[in-house]
C-alpha cells in the first residue's frame, strides 16, 4: 500500500482504481472430443484503443495477487493406465482414454506436471511419448518423425488427376540421405515422362501402375506392378508412370535428402526450354510441330486408358528390352513373408533385385505387443514409413542422448546410421512398416544377439546380468520379440 500511495501522490495511478481485473477473458472449449483446448485469450476494449496506458508498465502498474487466481490450477488430473507407474518403466500411455478436460496430462510417476495451457489434444493423443516422455529419454536427439499428413499436397493438372506430397530435408532436417514422396494417380492418369538427379525406389501402396523406361543403351522396359510391388530407376534414367483401371497410390524413396518433387526434369519443359529451330532439327520435323506442344508442364494429368495387353506398348529397338536382373521392377507382393513369433518380415535388397544397387528394404508386420528388436544399421541411415497401426521408436544417440517418437499410418521415420533403436507396436492392430537403407544388403546388428555371442563373463562384469539371464539370450537373430498386447500389464507382473 505504501508503494501505491506514493504512486497516487505522484499522479501515476488511474483515477478510477479498483481491484485489478484480468485483461484477458478465457473461453472454455467444452467440446467433449477435444480439439483446441481453452483457455484461448480474447481481448475486450471499451474505448477502441488498441494500446493500453503506459501506467501498465512494470514497476508502475498494480501487481496481481500472488494467489486467488485459478487459471493455472488443474483440478483432479485424469491419469491413464500406466501413468502413475515408475517413470523409468516408460510404459506406453494411451491418452485416448483420458477424459476431457482433466487429461491428458504430461505426467509420469513423480515426473512432469499438469498442463493448464493452450493445447490441442489430438497432438498429445498421437504423440504421448513426446508429451510425457519416458524417464529414460535424455539430452537432444534431432526430430526423427514427419507425418506426411502435414505435407503440402500438390494437385495434378486437369480434372482430379492426382496429387503428390513429400518429405525431404526441408521438413525433416536430420533426413540427409533419403527423401520420400507419396503420390496418387487417378485411373489412367500419368506422372509425366520425367527423370531426376537421384535414384528412385518405389513401393506400390494401392492399385496398379504401368511403368515404362529406357536405359543408356537404348534397351527399353515396360511392366505392370501392383500393391506390394517395387520399381527402381537409377539416377537420370527417364521413365513414365500410368495408373491402370483402378488408379493407384505409391511411395517413392530417393537417395538424396534434398530431393524435391518440384525439381524433376520434365518432357514438356524439355521441349519448351530450347529454341524451336533446335527441336525441329532434333526431331527432323517441321517447325509448326513445336507450335502444338503444351506450353507448360503437365506433371500429373489425366490420360487415355493403357491397353490391357501390355505387348501393345512394348517398343524395342536394336538395344532390345530389359528383363531379369536388368529389369526395373520386382514383384515383391508375390514374395512370402518369413513368419516368426510376434510377426513377420520380408526383405528386398540387391541380392535379388540387383538393379537397385544401394536400396535395401524390409517390410515388417508386428502383432499387438510385439517389437522389432533393439538393433542398429552399421553403414546406413534408415528411412522408414508406416503403412498401418501405431508404434513408437526410441533412438539412442551416442554418447548419452535418447528420445522416443510415436508413429501412425502415413508417418515417416528417420534413424541415423549406427543409432540403436526398436519399433514397438503400441496399438491393438498389426503394425506394418517399411525400413529402407542405402546398402548393398539389408543387415543390422541385433543387440540381444550381440550380448549372447559375447563371452558371458564380459557381459556379467559389464551389465551385472545373472547367469540365467545371460543363458537365455538368443544366439540367433530374432528380428521380432513378442510381447503382451496389454502394454501396462508389466507394471503389475514385471514380465513383458
Ligand atoms: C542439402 O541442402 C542443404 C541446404 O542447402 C546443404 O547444406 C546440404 O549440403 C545438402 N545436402 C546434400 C546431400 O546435398
Ligand atoms: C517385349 O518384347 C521383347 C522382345 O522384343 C520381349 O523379350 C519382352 O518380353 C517383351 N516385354 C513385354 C512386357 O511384353
Ligand atoms: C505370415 O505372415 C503374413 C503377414 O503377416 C500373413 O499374411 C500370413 O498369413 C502368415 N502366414 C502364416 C502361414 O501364418
Ligand atoms: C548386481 O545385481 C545384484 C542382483 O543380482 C544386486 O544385488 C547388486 O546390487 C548389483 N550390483 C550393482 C553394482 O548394481
Ligand atoms: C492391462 O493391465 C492392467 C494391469 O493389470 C489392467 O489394469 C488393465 O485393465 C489392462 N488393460 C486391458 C485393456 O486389458
Amino acid at each position: 500500500m505504501h508503494f501505491q500511495s506514493t504512486l497516487l501522490t505522484a499522479g501515476l495511478l488511474p483515477l478510477v482504481y479498483g481491484l485489478p481485473k484480468p485483461q484477458l477473458t478465457y473461453e472454455e472449449n467444452t467440446s467433449p472430443v477435444g480439439g483446441v483446448d481453452a483457455p484461448f485469450p480474447t481481448f475486450t476494449t471499451t474505448t477502441g484503443d488498441l494500446r493500453g496506458s503506459t501506467n501498465l508498465q512494470g514497476g508502475i502498474a498494480q501487481r496481481p495477487p500472488t494467489s486467488g487466481g485459478d487459471s493455472a490450477v488443474v483440478q483432479d488430473p485424469d491419469l491413464v493406465n500406466g501413468q502413475s507407474a515408475d517413470a523409468s518403466l516408460g510404459l506406453y500411455l494411451d491418452f485416448n482414454s483420458a477424459k476431457y478436460p482433466n487429461g491428458p496430462q504430461p505426467i509420469r510417476g513423480t515426473q512432469g506436471a499438469t498442463d493448464p495451457g493452450p493445447r490441442t489434444y489430438e497432438y498429445e493423443k498421437l504423440n504421448p511419448d513426446l508429451f510425457a516422455p519416458p524417464e529414460t529419454d535424455s539430452g537432444d536427439v534431432p526430430n526423427a518423425m514427419w507425418p506426411l499428413g502435414l505435407s503440402h499436397n500438390r494437385p495434378g493438372t486437369g480434372t482430379q488427376s492426382g496429387w503428390a506430397r513429400q518429405q525431404n530435408a526441408a521438413v525433416l532436417p536430420a533426413a540427409t540421405a533419403m527423401a520420400g514422396v507419396d503420390m496418387r494417380l487417378s485411373p489412367h492418369a500419368y506422372r509425366e515422362l520425367h527423370w531426376h538427379t537421384s535414384a528412385e525406389w518405389a513401393l506400390v501402396l494401392k492399385g496398379s501402375v504401368r511403368v515404362a523406361s529406357m536405359n543408356e543403351d537404348g534397351a527399353s522396359f515396360v511392366d505392370d506392378v501392383t500393391a506390394g510391388d517395387v520399381w527402381f530407376f537409377p539416377a537420370g534414367i527417364p521413365h513414365s508412370l500410368q495408373a491402370l483401371d483402378e488408379g493407384c497410390e505409391f511411395l517413392l524413396v530417393f537417395d538424396d535428402g534434398n530431393f524435391s518433387e518440384e525439381e524433376t526434369f520434365l518432357a514438356t519443359e524439355m521441349l519448351i526450354r530450347a529454341p524451336k529451330e533446335v527441336w525441329a532439327k532434333d526431331l527432323q520435323t517441321d517447325v509448326s510441330v513445336l507450335d502444338t506442344v503444351p506450353q507448360g508442364q503437365k506433371y500429373i494429368f489425366p490420360g487415355t486408358a493403357a491397353p490391357a495387353d501390355i505387348s501393345k506398348q512394348n517398343v524395342t529397338g536394336s538395344g532390345g528390352s530389359l528383363s531379369g536382373p536388368n529389369g526395373y521392377t520386382y514383384h515383391w507382393s508375390q514374395q512370402e513373408f518369413h513368419n516368426t513369433t510376434g510377426g513377420s518380415v520380408k526383405i528386398l535388397d540387391p541380392v535379388t533385385f540387383p538393379i537397385a544397387e544401394m536400396f535395401s528394404a524390409a517390410l515388417v508386420v508386428l502383432e499387438p505387443g510385439a517389437m522389432r528388436e533393439v538393433h542398429w544399421h552399421t553403414t546406413s541411415d534408415e528411412w522408414s514409413y508406416f503403412l498401418q497401426g501405431s508404434a513408437r521408436i526410441t533412438i539412442y544417440k551416442a554418447p548419452q542422448s535418447s528420445r522416443t517418437f510415436d508413429f501412425t499410418a502415413g508417418d515417416v521415420g528417420y534413424i541415423p546410421q549406427a543409432a540403436s533403436h526398436y519399433v514397438e507396436n503400441t496399438g491393438t492392430d498389426d503394425v506394418i512398416f517399411l525400413e529402407v537403407l542405402q546398402a548393398k544388403k539389408f543387415s543390422d546388428i541385433s543387440a540381444s544377439q550381440w550380448l549372447a555371442l559375447t563371452p558371458a563373463q564380459i557381459v556379467k562384469d559389464t551389465l551385472n546380468f545373472t547367469d540365467a539371464v545371460i543363458a537365455n539370450l538368443p544366439k540367433e537373430k530374432t528380428l521380432i520379440k513378442p510381447g503382451n498386447a496389454n502394454l501396462t500389464q508389466i507394471a503389475v507382473s514385471g514380465k513383458p
